[in-house]
Order: C-alpha cells, then sequence, then structure tokens
C-alpha cells in the first residue's frame, strides 16, 4: 500500500518567544529536533512537507492534501502556550487528521487547575492545593509548608524558580503576586511534595502502552536547594541546575509503588482523553506515596528529550516511537483503508515547502 503523506507543523523559531515572556524563553528557540523529526519519517518511507503555521497562510490549508499532519507545536500556535489547542481546533476546522490530543484534551491539561480538580474527582491522588486570581485571597491554613507557586496555564517550566518553593505566608504572597503581575494568570500553590521525581510515558489510544518508568534525579543538589525542575534546569545549558539534572531510564522502584504509578497514569491517560501520546509527572513524597503533578498531552518530542530515553529503555528506538505514534493516529482515524489523497501543494504559497 502506498504509504501516506504527512505535514509536520512546527514552531517558527522566529516567532516573538521572546517578546512573550521575557524571563522565559532562552534556550527554548532551537528547532533542529522539528528537522531531526522530519529526516526520521523520510527514513520511515513517508512523504514528508513542513509546515510553519502562522496567521498569514492558516487559509491556504483549504488547498493542501495530505493524509496526516504530525503535530509539533508543542509551544502553542504562534509560540502562545494558551493557543497551543488551537493548533488541532485549526485541524478539526480544516477537517484535517492529526497526531496527538485534540484541542479539548489540550486546553483541559493547560488549566493545571482545572486538571487537578478532574484527577480529584476520580479519585486519583494530586498534591493539595488552593488557587489565587490577586494574592489577597485568605490563606487555607490547612495546607503544609513548603508551598510551591506555579502559574495556573503555563508548560515547559515558565515560572518556575528556586523560588517558587516558599517557607511561609510572606514569601507565598510575594511570590503569588509576581506570577500573577508577570504570567497574567492565576497562580497556582501546592503543597511542596518532598521526594524522588517520575515521568511516566504513554503510546498509543486504543490499546496505550506504557513505557518504562523514568526519574529526574538532581544529582549533587545541595540540602538547601530545592529539588525542582526549574526554567534553568530545563533549558540554560549554563547552569548548575541544568548540568546537574539527569534524566535516569529505567529507574528503580518498588513494585508495587511502580504498578501503582503506572496505574494511576493510565486512568489519567484516558480521563483527559489523550491521544497517539502523553508524558505524565508524578512526585513520590518521603513515604514514597504518588501524587500526579500534571498530565501533558503534547510533550517534548525531541530526541533528546524524556520521551526518547523511555523508548530507549523499553528497547526501541526514536524512529520507532515516531512511527509508533503515526500507527496509533492511522489506528484512530482508519486512514489506512482510505485511498491516498491527492497533493496539491503547489498550490500553497506561503511558507509551505517539500523537502527533498
Ligand atoms: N507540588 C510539587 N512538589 C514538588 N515539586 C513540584 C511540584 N509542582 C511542581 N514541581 C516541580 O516543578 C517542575 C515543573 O512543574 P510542572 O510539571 O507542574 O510544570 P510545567 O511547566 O508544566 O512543566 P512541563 O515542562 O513538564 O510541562 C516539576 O517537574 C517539579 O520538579
Ligand atoms: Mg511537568
Amino acid at each position: 500500500m502506498q504509504k501516506i503523506r504527512i505535514a509536520v507543523f512546527f514552531r517558527d523559531i522566529t516567532s516573538p518567544l521572546e517578546k512573550e515572556y521575557p524571563a522565559d524563553y532562552q534556550g527554548r528557540e532551537d528547532a533542529s529536533h522539528f528537522y531531526y523529526l522530519c529526516k526520521t519519517l523520510k527514513k520511515l518511507g513517508y512523504e514528508v512537507i513542513h509546515y510553519n503555521l502562522d496567521v498569514e497562510n492558516v487559509s491556504s490549508l483549504r488547498d493542501v492534501k495530505f493524509d496526516l499532519a504530525f503535530n509539533l507545536c508543542d509551544d502553542g500556535f504562534d509560540n502562545k502556550a494558551y493557543l497551543e489547542p488551537h493548533v488541532p481546533a485549526i485541524f478539526d476546522i480544516y477537517n484535517i487528521k492529526y497526531t496527538g490530543s485534540n484541542y479539548y484534551t489540550l486546553a483541559t491539561c493547560l488549566d493545571k487547575i482545572r486538571t487537578k480538580e478532574i484527577l480529584l474527582f476520580h479519585g486519583i491522588r494530586t498534591a493539595r492545593f488552593q488557587t489565587f486570581s490577586t494574592g489577597n485571597e485568605i490563606l487555607n491554613k490547612s495546607l503544609k509548608f513548603p508551598l510551591i507557586v506555579k502559574p495556573a496555564k503555563e508548560d515547559a517550566s515558565i515560572g518556575l524558580r528556586f523560588d517558587s518553593v516558599v517557607q511561609n505566608e510572606r514569601e507565598l504572597r510575594k511570590k503569588v503576586r509576581d506570577v500573577v503581575r508577570r504570567y497574567d494568570q492565576d497562580a497556582l500553590v501546592e503543597e511542596y511534595i518532598d521526594g524522588r521525581e517520575i515521568n511516566i510515558g504513554i503510546v498509543g489510544s486504543k490499546d496505550p502502552v506504557i513505557l518504562p518508568v523514568a526519574e529526574i534525579c538532581f544529582d549533587n543538589f545541595p540540602e538547601n536547594m530545592p529539588k525542582i525542575l526549574t526554567y534553568d534546569a530545563k533549558w540554560d545549558k549554563e547552569t548548575f541546575e541544568y548540568k546537574n539534572t539527569r534524566n535516569k531510564c529505567p529507574t528503580q522502584v518498588d513494585p508495587a509503588i511502580e504498578m501503582e504509578m503506572k496505574e494511576m497514569a493510565l486512568k489519567a491517560f484516558k480521563l483527559m482523553g489523550c491521544q497517539d501520546y502523553a508524558r505524565i509527572d508524578i512526585r513520590l513524597d518521603s513515604n514514597n506515596v504518588p501524587y500526579i503533578l500534571e498530565v501533558n498531552p503534547n510533550p517534548d518530542l525531541s530526541v533528546d528529550a524524556g520521551f526518547s530515553h523511555m523508548i530507549k529503555a523499553a528497547g526501541k528506538t526514536y524512529t520507532d516511537l515516531i512511527e509508533m505514534i503515526i500507527d496509533s493516529a492511522v489506528e484512530r482515524y482508519n486512514i489506512a483503508e482510505e485511498p491516498a489523497a491527492e497533493f496539491i501543494g503547489k498550490k500553497v504559497k506561503a511558507k509551505v515547502s517539500v523537502r527533498a
């Protein structure tokens, strides 16, 4: 059968990442992983085009025919996190089939507070929390310090610094006001879960596969340094935090706890309506009790990101991961039963190109 044609949608590195949050853009402007993905798809035998989606060319989607869009816009339309759900929403409008979760799942998971409410409703453990919109709210005294303050609707550790972990009410209010002002959204205040950090990767849709458990190790962190993945720990290669955080996969966890984490992750994956792939972030407390921090339906798929470590630990390659994601989407949409679509990409002018 003829291989399907794939259009890879990605964020333009020249988009205004910088303007959005001046303190949180460095390190994320590298698009090399996008080209690597295109190369991988070609290696797999697919015909590949790439599409740099923006306001100017969005309507040209009407004229392009391919079989499947690979959504790599994990920073959102125009690199704005709040426009992340809009990318699959645009695909829906143009009746385009795509990899990954739909707009509804992306929007709900982007909202960490709403996600926590859903998890709690379904009996899945997540850190106790309170929402702050101004910083003047009365603090729920049953919350135990230290607490951690995060923007309610961001990802990529945007807004996460060491001073996000607060020890008392004065520090809390200062940080909440800072988050509300800087990121123009509610602050999520959670109990700080002081223990190991675990990631669970899941691939598939009908019969999702749980990948080997990964751990973020905070090597050499001094006693007084919160063991958290700050923005710098994720993106700034020059920092102590970056150099001393390590992704270990597979990692050793007590089998009963491993089973519990996998079960809660899979339940969360299904509850939130994730499709094709997702990463669930968990912390274990000092008694090894797992708490879900968040569900990432659109995690980083770079060749050096956590997901790739997990797939390697499963004895597979990055190429296998990409094939699994496509197979999952193809199965969901039943694409194989349809004749290959006619490719009329020449009609599209703006920023669409077929790479040899
Ligand atoms: N309640 C908590 N207790 C302990 N550490 C936490 C807690 N919440 C967040 N962290 C730390 O902060 C990091 C970032 O938090 P979170 O995963 O919620 O943010 P994010 O910006 O959505 O990240 P991602 O890049 O995974 O999308 C976590 O990986 C963890 O190290
Ligand atoms: Mg996370």
